[in-house]
């Protein structure tokens, strides 16, 4: 019974009427449409206005909508301060905060209009308990800017910082560029973490294919949220609900996307986490399997050099999707929300004439995936290796150890980093850090300093989307909680070996047993508050670190 019928729901009544709505929108299917809309980041910015505009697809197609928002947090504008912990921390808050709002108000269906990282996995975590019909909007991504006649992006805005030690841009070159890096609304500019997750969101078959691809600033965008807002009452029709959506196939549907177009290491974690909320079976290693055999036929940075504009511009991911689906990698019976088949994407799809960003299968960008795990004896339950296409590799070297990333930072700007060295960042995993903060300053000081072929990053903390390099994160068990990389001393000897998908500390049994006997857990890095609580009850990354 709705509740403008509803005799006992009078005082309800009251608060929609003060609000405007008559009787006859009390009687239409309740779409709630989540915004992560924050004014603290250019992210996420453009989010009130395509709320609107759902909602105006959504009255159009005869529901009733009703808005709200929750917080978000910028990746990038925490990065390499205190604040970054707050940011995977911010994914369980979205995420409790749509299903709160979705359990309080028992929405027939609902919009989540994403942006930045963690907005992406939270509101596919929060649809997922929820199981109402619904569609994710992603919001869009950023334009590149222009410097020194080159198209450049945030990427380029880190590794300055890398080039200024080593004395190839001065401190006004560094602001020069910080003026034109980023120049306007939208997400981080390439297939970093938000372009990543954008991507997966299409291959989960949540998003329909071919809108998130539009810019932020593009000026389709508008009537691309409206179409939205028709999808949902479609969506609604046909009860396609995210328990028919996120499947085995979808799941796995995502993951090639994400080895096809060299994404980022954060996919791991929130995929992990996603099949967790959705109950499907899916182990770190199975992601590993499907990274081995996907080649990257993306050319888009940071393995690349083509922006998110430029695969909009090129066919977007429909084009990919028609790639691999030709190459028989997808699973083509996936449900997809908006009603059509991966034929009809692939049917659909426009390529532009000449484009270069949308490789092929046969003769992909790079033949190597993006990512792969490995296991071993200083991650007995897996870590994350960022390839982004380079070449198999095996490299041993001595341990530099540092408890927290800042004294890695600082070493490394101080010239105290040789090459061949294999840096250990610890005490920065789900619990330890907490939060798993993003090491993006080290990698772009590394790559800026042209280290990044040459130094072995190892940690339990994360990296973002833009870092590239010779990069292992999320090492599990962590070393907070007692993991192997708690024992690692400086010059102990690490061996990475990306073939045999290991990662190993050349330290004898007994000594670690000695070590190990004489380890003390480091004090509790927060004793109150939101980041105490998330500490207490996150799980491992190789359980995408979710707190349920
Ligand atoms: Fe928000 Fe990159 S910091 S998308």
């Amino acid at each position: 019974m709705s509740i403008a019928d509803d005799p006992d729901r009078a005082p309800a009544r009251s608060h929609l009427y003060a609000m405007g709505m008559s009787e006859e929108e009390m009687r239409r299917p309740m779409i709630g449409i989540a915004s992560t809309w924050t004014g603290t980041m250019p992210c996420n910015l453009t989010h009130r206005e395509l709320a609107a505009h759902v909602a105006t697809g959504v009255r159009r197609a005869g529901g009733t909508p009703m808005e709200f928002n929750t917080i978000a947090v910028s990746d990038n504008l925490t990065m390499h301060t205190p604040g970054m912990r707050a940011s995977l921390v911010s994914r369980e808050i979205i995420a409790d905060s749509i299903e709160l709002m979705g359990r309080a108000h028992g929405f027939d269906a609902l919009v989540c209009v994403v942006g930045c990282d963690k907005t992406v996995p939270a509101a596919i975590m929060a649809l997922a308990r929820l199981d109402v019909p619904a569609v994710v909007l992603y919001s869009g991504s950023m334009m590149p800017g222009r410097w020194r006649d080159r198209d450049v992006t945030i990427q380029d805005m880190w590794e300055a910082l890398g080039e200024r030690a080593v004395g190839r841009l001065d401190q006004a070159d560094v602001d020069d560029l910080a003026k034109h890096a980023c120049p306007g609304p939208g997400t981080c500019a390439a297939q970093y973490t938000a372009n990543t997750m954008a991507s997966v969101t299409d291959f989960l078959g949540l998003a329909p294919f071919g809108i998130g691809d539009i810019p932020a600033v593009a000026d389709t965008k508008n009537a691309a949220a409206e179409r939205v807002g028709e999808i949902v009452m479609d969506a609604l029709a046909r009860d396609a609900r995210p328990s028919r959506v996120l499947t085995e196939d979808a799941l796995h549907n995502a993951i090639v996307s994400v080895a096809a177009m060299g994404g980022s290491t954060n996919a791991v974690l929130h995929l992990l986490a996603i099949a967790r909320e959705a109950g499907l079976p899916l182990r770190i290693d199975e992601i590993g399997a499907i990274c081995r055999q996907v080649p990257i036929i993306t050319r888009l940075m940071p393995s690349g050099r083509h922006t998110a504009a430029d695969l909009w511009r090129a066919g977007g991911t429909a084009l990919v999707a028609r790639r691999l689906l030709e190459a028989g990698l997808l699973r083509p019976d996936a449900v997809l929300v908006d009603g059509r088949t991966y034929a009809d994407v692939a049917a659909a799809a426009e390529e532009a004439p000449g484009q270069q960003v949308v490789a092929t299968v046969e003769h992909p960008a790079k033949a190597r995936g993006a990512l792969a795990i490995l296991r071993g004896s200083l991650a007995p339950d897996g870590c994350v290796l960022k390839l982004s296409g380079k070449e198999d590799f095996r490299r041993e070297g001595p341990a530099r150890v540092f408890d927290g990333e800042d004294a890695c930072f600082a070493a490394i700007q101080e010239g105290r980093i040789r090459p061949g060295d294999v840096i250990i960042v610890r005490y920065e995993g789900p619990a330890g850090g907490p939060g798993m903060r993003e090491m993006l300053s080290i990698t772009g000081a590394l790559v800026g300093q042209g280290l990044g072929d040459s130094v072995a990053l190892v940690t339990d903390g994360r990296f973002s989307g833009v870092s590239h390099g010779m990069v292992i994160g999320h090492v599990a068990p962590e070393a907070y909680v007692g993991g192997p990389l708690a024992l690692v001393h400086d010059g102990d000897v690490v061996v990475i070996d990306s073939a045999a998908g290991t990662l190993d500390l050349s330290v004898p049994e007994e000594e670690l047993g000695r070590r190990r006997d004489t380890w003390v857990r480091p004090e509790r890095p927060v004793e109150r508050g939101v980041l105490a609580k998330y500490a207490a009850t996150v799980k491992s990354a190789s359980d995408g670190a979710v707190t349920v």
